[in-house]
């Protein structure tokens, strides 16, 4: 409120502006409009703590960092050269700080996903494994059952792989350029993927020329049962050295067709981060269909 401008108050209430106009002539001074500004204030707040469930913890918490970006009208800046015009809205909920853990919810329409199944299908191949001293083919049968594809944005010849992977390079803010192609997946009922790290650990697979930093799972397709990705060191949990990588414990996300699950493997220091151990539970109704961008720390010439 500006103190001289003489016909206009503005008070905040409840992080919605309420604007009040009159007439300069009727004389209403300024103790009164405090008065009135502190009473709807005060109104709104006990109102809501009234009706809100959860006042405390971290709904509230999720609340009180809402109401930020709502309280008044944002107006672009200037942009660089590689910047946007306007503001872009994507919804995302952490999952998790440990790992680093970001659900999207209808990251992709149907019809994007129903296409890049199409897509995919036309390559399938039973899912490798990058071994480690002593792993061959045979001793780690089963681990990984799924059928798959790498198909990259530029082959997608209808164009969807390629706005996808804007958007994620959009949420991310990694490059495009870092991200390994597309790696389409199908699990069918009983196939799964043991827990396993995203990222080379140097010490079990010798030196990387370049390390995957986050992955990016987009579900293509709902799952009637089972098919869950798994993180079962969430927040530190079940890391006393029993874990049997087969199991599914921990924090589990259901797939849902469109929506997108972002995890980093490495900490901000650039090491491995030991939560970020992941696996997909086997699919027990229906099938999975999820694709899979890799995104690493230089550059990928594919
Ligand atoms: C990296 O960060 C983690 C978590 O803060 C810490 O435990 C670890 O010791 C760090 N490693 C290095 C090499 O800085």
């Amino acid at each position: 409120m500006r103190a001289g401008g003489g016909d206009r108050a503005r008070c905040e209430v409840r992080g919605k502006p309420i604007r009040q106009s009159w007439s300069s002539k009727s004389k209403i001074e300024l103790p009164v409009v405090v008065l009135a500004c502190s009473f709807f204030f005060l109104a709104g707040f006990y109102g809501s703590s009234l009706l809100a469930q959860d006042v405390s913890g971290a709904g509230a918490r999720a609340r009180a960092l809402e109401s930020v970006g709502d309280e008044r009208d944002y107006v672009p800046l200037p942009r660089g050269e590689t910047g946007d015009d306007s503001f872009v809205s994507i919804p995302f909920q952490v999952l998790s700080w440990g790992p680093r853990a970001l659900y999207f919810p209808n990251f992709a329409t149907a019809e994007q996903c129903q296409s890049i199944i199409k897509v995919a299908k036309t390559g399938l191949k039973p899912s490798t494994l990058a071994l480690r001293k002593g792993e061959t083919a045979e001793n780690t049968k089963g681990i990984r059952t799924s059928s798959g594809m790498f198909v990259s944005a530029s082959e997608d010849k209808t164009g969807t792989l390629d706005i996808i992977e804007e958007k994620i390079a959009r949420v991310t803010m990694l490059p495009r350029e870092h991200g390994e192609a597309f790696n389409v997946l199908r699990y069918e009922i009983g196939q799964r993927y043991n827990s396993h790290y995203d990222a080379f650990s140097p010490v079990e697979y010798g030196p990387q020329k370049s390390q995957r930093v986050a992955s990016f799972l987009l579900y293509l397709s709902d799952v009637e049962e089972g098919g869950e990705t798994v993180f079962p060191f969430e927040n530190g949990i079940n890391m006393d050295g029993t874990y049997d990588f087969q199991q599914c414990v921990g924090l589990k996300v259901k797939p849902r067709q469109g929506d997108g699950l972002l995890f980093y493997s490495l900490l901000p220091n650039g090491t491995i981060d030991p939560t970020s151990l992941h696996g997909s539970c086997p699919v027990i109704k229906g099938e999975k269909w999820v694709a899979t961008k890799w995104i690493r720390d230089q550059v990928q010439d594919d």
